[in-house]
C-alpha cells in the first residue's frame, strides 16, 4: 500500500532549517560514531529515494532546492509544489513539477496514483507536514536526527500532532553520529 512519508534531518532540538533558511549545521556536519547497531549512512537515502513515486513540498523547499541544485534533483518522479505563487518551473527532459494552491488534501489521490506502487514523499517543511498531519492523511515520519542545536530555526512540525503520540517503530544509529527515527502515525479509521 502507498504511504506518505515525511523524511528530513532535524537537529536535536527540532529544527529543519535556520530561520533564514540554510542548513549549513546539515551540509558541514561531519560526525563519527561506533557503538552498538551501527549502520553506514551512505547509501541510506538512495534506497529511501528507491521506494518513492511522487513528492510534496512547500514553497521555501521548493526554492531553496533550485537556489542550491545545479539541476532539479527529482526528474522522472512527480512533484507537487504548494504555493500561492506563479514560480518558476525547471525544464529540462524528466522534471514534472506541478504548482498547487490548495489544500492538502485537494491533492491528496493525484498524489498517491502518482506513486503508487511506491510511496509518497512529503520534503516539508514543516507546516507541510502538519497540513498532512492535520487531515489525517500523514503515515509515517523518519527523521535523522542531528547532534546540532540551534535554539532557533524552522521546525520540524509547525503546530502539535492530533490524535495521541505516534510509534516508534525503527532506531538506527549511523557511523556518523546522526540516529534514524521511524514513528508510524496511526490514521484514524474513515
Ligand atoms: N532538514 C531537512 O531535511 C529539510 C527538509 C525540508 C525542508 N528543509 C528546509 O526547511 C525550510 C522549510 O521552510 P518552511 O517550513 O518555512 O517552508 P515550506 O513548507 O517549504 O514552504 C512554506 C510555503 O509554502 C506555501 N504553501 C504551503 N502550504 C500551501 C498550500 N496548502 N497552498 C498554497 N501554498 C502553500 C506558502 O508560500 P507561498 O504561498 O508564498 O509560496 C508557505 O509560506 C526550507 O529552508 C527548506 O529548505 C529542510
Amino acid at each position: 500500500m502507498t504511504r506518505v512519508v515525511y523524511y528530513c534531518a532535524s537537529t536535536l532540538d527540532g529544527y529543519i532549517a535556520e530561520t533564514d533558511d540554510t542548513i549549513g549545521w546539515l551540509t558541514g556536519y561531519h560526525g563519527t560514531y561506533a557503538g552498538p547497531g551501527v549502520e553506514a549512512m551512505a547509501g541510506t537515502y538512495d534506497r529511501f529515494y528507491d521506494g518513492i513515486g511522487s513528492l510534496v513540498m512547500g514553497s521555501a523547499t521548493y526554492e531553496f532546492i533550485l537556489e542550491h541544485g545545479r539541476e532539479w534533483p527529482y526528474k522522472g518522479k512527480s512533484c507537487w509544489v504548494l504555493t500561492s505563487r506563479r514560480l518558476a518551473i525547471p525544464d529540462g527532459e524528466g522534471a514534472d513539477v506541478r504548482l498547487a494552491i490548495c489544500p492538502v488534501s485537494e491533492i491528496y489521490d493525484e498524489v498517491v496514483a502518482a506513486a503508487r506502487p511506491r510511496d509518497v514523499w512529503v520534503v516539508g517543511g514543516g507546516n507541510v507536514a502538519s497540513q498532512f498531519a492535520d487531515d489525517g492523511l500523514l503515515d509515517e515520519v523518519r527523521v535523522h536526527v542531528v547532534p546540532v542545536v540551534l535554539g532557533r530555526g524552522k521546525p520540524l512540525f509547525d503546530r502539535p500532532l492530533p490524535g495521541g503520540p505516534m510509534r516508534l517503530t525503527g532506531v538506527v544509529p549511523r557511523d556518523n553520529g546522526m540516529v534514524e527515527l521511524t514513528y508510524e502515525i496511526e490514521r484514524a479509521p474513515t
